[in-house]
């Protein structure tokens, strides 16, 4: 019996705990990621050159190998994705130093060569889409998804200012409806391009992949006659 009743209140406390997580938590909007789009990618990282770069590094990635995967020469990234950097072999760091970040952040900005792995793409997704105005704090915003957010909104010209009613749903001030969809795929390419970063293999596994299949296909039409003739006398 008692142990009947441990078991029931060890039930009712893990429930409950378990949708105060839910309940907790913030409804994340979906994005679809497509690595083999390679003009979303390419403008993902000009975004990212622009907007991120100043404060964060990519320091897993190099420019050689982002322009190869992302089908540009050399001396394309050269001219209109390296602002940072002056060797096109070197990684994405950043010129800023960390002590400096502190002291106008009060935290350093994390590399970002993973962090699609570590969050997620519909997070960065709703993340990057979940500023709004508010006058509590020094930013001047605040985040939906990462609460009092060390990070300035600085694609805010891109999106315009944006504010939050009393059921924490997020509306456009001035933006007219074109430019929040232009803002949704701007913010789409950039997590396509994070996305990449955090996995610049998969392009290739993928591309791999078609061929397997395909060989695996061929080879089925040499195997299945060899099988059939080697045990044509066995039954
Ligand atoms: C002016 C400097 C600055 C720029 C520019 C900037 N960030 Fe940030 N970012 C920060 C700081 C500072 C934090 C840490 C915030 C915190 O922990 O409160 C941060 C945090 C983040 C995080 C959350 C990391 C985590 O803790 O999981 C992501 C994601 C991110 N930035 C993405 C971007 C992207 C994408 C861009 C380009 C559109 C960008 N940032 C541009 C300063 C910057």
């Amino acid at each position: 019996m008692k142990l009947i009743v441990g078991f029931l209140l060890y039930l009712i406390a893990f429930t409950s705990s378990y949708s105060y997580a839910a309940s907790g938590k913030m409804q994340l909007d979906t994005v679809d990621i497509d690595l083999s789009d390679k003009a979303s990618l390419q403008r993902g990282a000009k975004i990212f050159m622009n907007y991120c770069l100043s404060c964060h590094s990519a320091a897993y990635m190099r420019y050689n190998r982002m322009g190869k995967d992302l089908g540009l020469s050399d001396a394309q990234v050269e001219e209109s994705l390296m602002f940072a950097s002056d060797k096109v072999g070197d990684t994405m760091t950043v010129a800023m130093r960390p002590k400096d970040a502190k002291k106008w952040f009060g935290v350093v900005p994390p590399d970002l060569s993973v962090i699609s792995r570590a969050r997620g793409t519909d997070w960065l997704y709703t993340y990057l889409r979940g500023y709004y105005l508010d006058t509590q704090k020094i930013l001047g915003t605040n985040n939906v998804v990462f609460k009092d957010v060390g990070m300035p909104h600085v694609l805010w010209q891109e999106q315009g200012y944006v504010r939050k009613d009393s059921n924490n749903q997020l509306h456009a001030l001035a933006g007219d409806q074109t430019t929040v969809s232009e803002y949704n795929m701007m913010v789409r390419d950039l997590v396509n391009f994070l996305a990449y970063i955090g996995e610049p293999s998969k392009i290739q596994r993928l591309a791999l992949g078609k061929w397997v299949l395909l060989y695996l296909a061929l080879f089925f039409f040499v195997a299945y006659p060899l099988k059939k003739a080697f045990w044509e006398d066995v039954h």
